[in-house]
């Protein structure tokens, strides 16, 4: 088992494929010019599958895949096929732009449930956020994932003026289609843009649903970082990812594989552990694992709280997300 020093087991692992994107979303990528991570510093197959092994072996029973955006790398077919011969729950974080060409291959993995990301609903406010013109290709892929009975999480970033004006119509849409629409709170990363009145807090989005609906909360799982929501009647449902407002640190089971092979064991941690060095030099890694998750601060990498008005964007020592992963 991998435990930290508040004694929270750490069973879920998100691997990130590349640090490259087929979108070039403002709130991922860095303003400045970004060089994406030549192919050589990236995992390679067997070793993304060998260090995913050793998890596994070590307790996880969750693997979620993600990027940048996990469907361009060439081999992301192999990968998923491989990962999916591991017992765990495999799941993926994607844009969806490319999701058409995976469909047999995630249904032959057994992965039944999808998170896609989409901002809004009008196609020029698509392309003003992600500088690409991909809306129909995601909107269609998401129609066509429900019709082959995956479970479809839709993630939605809620910028303050820029798309909050549409959280109902997102609701809206969970009426007769059976999606799950999570309202993510914007997040400060290198380079992102981000300030605090930006946010659009979990309080300020249940004012606005409740406003036009009657909403009813929904029970937690134990280690859920939304809060659900339905609407009586909708086929599907909401959530609301409080990060900045209401973190939910207390439950965290995660750890971070980045595509370059280093551990971040807090989505906004300092500090990184290398593995993939080690591993390639055939040294023991699972102490290299343990240390890292022992490492782990209490809350939100020990870097702010959720004071809001505190946070300064650029006193905290991260990644860019598009490097995580989410
Ligand atoms: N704040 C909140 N969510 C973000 N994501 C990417 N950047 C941010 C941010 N700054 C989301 C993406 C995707 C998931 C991996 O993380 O929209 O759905
Ligand atoms: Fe790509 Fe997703 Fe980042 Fe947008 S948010 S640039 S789609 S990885």
């Amino acid at each position: 088992m991998i435990e930290d020093s508040f004694g929270r087991i750490h069973d879920y692992l998100r691997i990130s494929l590349t640090d490259n994107c087929n979108m070039r979303c403002f709130y991922c990528m860095p303003e400045e010019d970004y060089d994406f991570t030549p192919a050589s510093r990236l995992m390679q197959t067997h070793e993304i599958e060998g260090l995913a092994k050793l998890f596994v072996e070590n307790g996880v029973n969750k693997i979620r895949l993600t990027g940048g955006e996990p469907l361009i790398r060439k081999d992301a077919d192999k990968i998923i096929l491989s990962l999916s011969q591991l017992p765990v729950s495999l799941t993926l974080t994607t844009n969806g732009v490319r999701l058409n060409h995976f469909i047999n291959i995630l249904k032959e993995s057994r992965v039944h449930s999808l998170n896609i990301s989409l901002d809004t609903l009008q196609k020029e406010k698509f392309q003003l956020l992600s500088r690409r013109d991909y809306f129909q290709q995601v909107y269609e892929n998401i129609t066509l994932m429900l019709q082959h009975d995956f479970h479809v999480k839709v993630n939605m970033v809620v910028m303050k003026g820029l798309n909050d004006d549409e959280i109902n119509d997102f609701v809206e849409w969970t009426k007769d289609q059976p999606i799950h629409v999570r309202f993510i709170e914007f997040m400060p990363f290198s380079g992102n843009k981000w300030s605090s009145n930006k946010v659009f807090t979990l309080q300020q989005i249940l004012e606005v649903v409740s406003r036009k609906f009657d909403i009813l909360r929904l029970q937690d799982k134990k280690h859920d970082t939304a809060k659900k929501f339905t609407v009586p009647g909708h086929a599907g449902t909401f959530a609301i990812i409080s990060t900045m407002s209401a973190p939910f640190c207390e439950g965290c089971n995660r750890i971070r594989l980045t595509a370059d092979g280093k551990i971040k064991n807090c989505l906004f941690s300092k500090e990184e552990t290398d593995l993939l060095t080690p591993y390639r030099n055939g040294e023991d890694v699972m102490s290299l694992i343990h240390k890292s998750i022992k490492n782990k601060a209490k809350e939100l990498g020990g870097q702010f709280t959720n004071v809001l008005e505190n946070v300064h964007a650029e006193q905290i020592l991260n990644r860019s997300m598009i490097t995580i992963g989410g």
